[in-house]
């Protein structure tokens, strides 16, 4: 049996934690979580320890690895912190939220094949069936790539704790990382050299008072983003938190754009937004070729693959079940093969700093309106 611990216990990793205990030899034996009581009710009948900080949980237990789900900006530090035993890593995204943290990160860079980045997107069987596509040379070298992210139930992004930009670093960390990873991936050996970006918010902000909660508002009645409306989109993020969408320290932009450019020349067009709802909802990407364009969205799990010169097109409907399109469940094995000794990360701490540093650079272009270089 091998004992992994956890830091950072919230949403995002109870739901990892029991797809990582589906493998037979797996347990999660202590965690650490200032929620302590909370937790400790989360998990009754479990014979698990639980401490308030990381530095305890690491000193005190024999771990044969470490989960880290923490907020986003405490993601570098407790990284460097477990770092310090040498344990297979999982670890969350985005890795960090600022360059000088990014910066530090790389001193794990001799951990890098034993630390598991959670992108989800990357593994998930339909990104796979893609770089199938791909890899086999029938489209030809990729010459263009444009890629969506239209995020329909994007509501904690402004209710909940993500509304704060000092502690996600902004949702081109927050959402960009997992599609600049997945078409760094795609592309192989193609290296992105120079971003430029461009944000806005045009729909979630106000005049409304810093604070204000949707509990005592004035507006609610008519507020299209009261917990009671949220409930009728039937999206589920934040509607029990009710923090304001239109007042004063409403952070985040609610669509982003970037450019990104590759060694080759080859460039790619991301964008991404918020504010959509229920059909308008689509995450994908189309990767053109002179000689085909594979297309796909991970709402659907539907493939295309049409081919320039010839009367062909190949449509395909992928089984991603599973959260994340089936990334998830592809992740926990990866770790818990890390853990083993038996595989080495499929991602990696190094792809993982490219990407945060893919979308650290698109959140500099877009505030100094410049070109950035990677
Ligand atoms: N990879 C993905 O697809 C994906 C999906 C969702 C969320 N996430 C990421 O997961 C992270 C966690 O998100 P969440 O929604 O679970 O948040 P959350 O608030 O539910 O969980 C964070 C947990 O960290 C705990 N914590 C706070 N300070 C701590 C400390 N000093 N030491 C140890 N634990 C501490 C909190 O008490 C909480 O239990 C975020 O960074 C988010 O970006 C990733």
């Amino acid at each position: 049996m091998y004992n992994i611990g956890v830091i950072g216990c919230g949403n995002r990793m109870s739901g990892l934690v029991s797809i990582l205990e589906k493998q037979p030899d797996m347990r999660i034996t202590a965690i650490a979580d200032p929620r302590m009581d909370e937790l400790r009710r989360q998990f009754s009948g479990r014979d698990i320890a639980f401490y308030p900080d990381a530095g305890t949980i690491l000193a005190s237990e024999a771990l044969d690895g470490v989960m880290i789900g923490t907020r986003c900006s405490l993601h570098t530090p407790m990284a460097l912190l477990a770092g310090r035993y040498e344990l297979p890593l999982f670890l969350e995204k985005p890795l960090s939220t600022s360059y000088s943290q990014l910066e530090a990160l790389q001193s794990l860079l001799p951990q890098n094949e034993r630390i598991v980045v959670s992108f989800p997107l990357r593994r998930s069987p339909i990104v796979e069936a893609v770089k199938e596509v791909i890899d086999s040379g029938s489209l030809g070298r990729m010459q263009h790539v444009q890629v969506w992210n239209n995020v329909y139930y994007g509501r904690g992004y402004y209710h909940k704790w993500y509304r704060d930009e000092s502690e996600t670093g902004g949702l081109f960390l927050q959402k960009a990382t997992h599609n600049s990873d997945y078409i760094n991936y795609l592309l192989s050996d193609m290296r992105p050299i120079r971003i430029c970006a461009m944000k806005s918010k045009q729909i979630f902000r106000g005049d409304l008072p810093a604070g204000q909660k949707c509990a005592d508002c004035p507006h609610l009645a008519e507020c299209p983003e009261s917990p009671e409306k949220i409930a009728g989109y039937g999206v589920n993020s934040g509607s029990t938190h009710g923090e304001c969408y239109f007042a004063v320290d409403t952070g985040n932009e609610d669509s982003g754009s970037a450019l990104i450019e590759y060694e080759s020349g080859m460039h790619a067009a991301y964008s991404q937004n918020f504010f959509v709802r229920k059909d308008a909802g689509s995450r994908g990407a189309r990767l053109m070729g002179y000689y085909g364009t594979v297309q796909f969205d991970f709402n659907t799990n539907v493939i295309d693959v049409i081919y320039h010169n010839e009367d062909r097109r190949v449509t395909r409907k992928i089984d991603g079940g599973g959260s994340h399109s089936g990334g998830d469940g592809l992740l926990m094995q990866n770790f818990a093969d890390a853990v083993h000794g038996r595989d080495i990360s499929h991602t990696t701490l190094a792809e993982g700093i490219l990407s945060a540093r893919m979308c650290l650079a698109a959140r500099e272009s877009a505030e100094c309106r410049r070109f950035v270089e990677l």
